[in-house]
């Protein structure tokens, strides 16, 4: 049997992640003990999980490093990566939404300055709309910039609003819905199709009987 590679999303939705693989059949106990390894194998299960940021495990699976994955639709939708989305596990659902201070009335006849970590997500949102925008692209902490007049408006994640309404935002258009999503690189799907496409299947029945 081939080791399957998984890498996973570093933090609180990779843990869930890890959790519902475990139970799907792909459970590596090393994972919980409390160290900052990592990489994690079972041999025993043919799986070799590893951590990584949760924006760079699209880069792994692409180039091959990790054969599955598990990733946002956010960063599928932002950097398009080469890769097939096998499924849509529901976790980590939130928006991809445009967020205002609450006195800011748009005007169209002038540039909309958009501030965000999703430079493609919000230039193809825009440019639909033949609403011309200048995009101030920030790496974080994205809903200081309104309030600073660094922009007029954002386009960022929006999960229960609690980030916007604490900073005196709120949301005004959904862009888009986002969920975690079952990925797998392109190559790794022909050649170890069976252990991919059985690992699937079992995610699938999984998520089948937890609705
Ligand atoms: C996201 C997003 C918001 C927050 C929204 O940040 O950028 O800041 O979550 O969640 P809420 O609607 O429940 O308040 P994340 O925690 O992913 O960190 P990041 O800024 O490093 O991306």
């Amino acid at each position: 049997m081939e080791m399957i590679n998984v890498a996973l999303p570093k933090g609180r939705l990779g843990e869930k992640v890890y959790d519902f693989f475990e139970r799907a059949g792909y459970p590596c106990p090393s994972i919980k003990e409390p160290n900052r390894k990592l990489i994690f194998e079972n041999p025993a299960c043919g799986v070799r999980y590893f951590w990584v940021k949760p924006s760079d495990v699209a880069i792994y699976v692409e180039r091959g490093a990790a054969d599955i994955g598990v990733a946002g639709k956010d960063i599928l939708l932002e950097y398009e990566p080469d890769v097939y989305e096998l499924l849509d596990l529901g976790f980590g659902k939130c928006r991809m939404a445009v967020a205002a201070p609450k006195t800011f009335r748009d005007d169209p006849a002038r540039t909309l300055r958009v501030a965000t970590k999703f430079s493609n997500i919000a230039a193809a949102y825009y440019a639909e709309k033949c609403r011309d925008i200048d995009i101030i692209h920030l790496n974080g902490s994205i809903e200081i910039a309104p309030i600073l007049g660094l922009s007029d408006v954002i386009v960022d994640i929006v999960e229960t609003g609690k980030t916007l309404l604490e900073n005196d935002l709120e949301p005004r258009e959904t862009i888009v819905p986002i969920s975690a999503r079952l990925i797998a690189n392109k190559s790794s799907y022909k050649f170890k199709s069976d252990e991919i496409l059985t690992m699937k299947e079992r995610v699938a029945a999984l998520l089948e009987n937890s609705k």
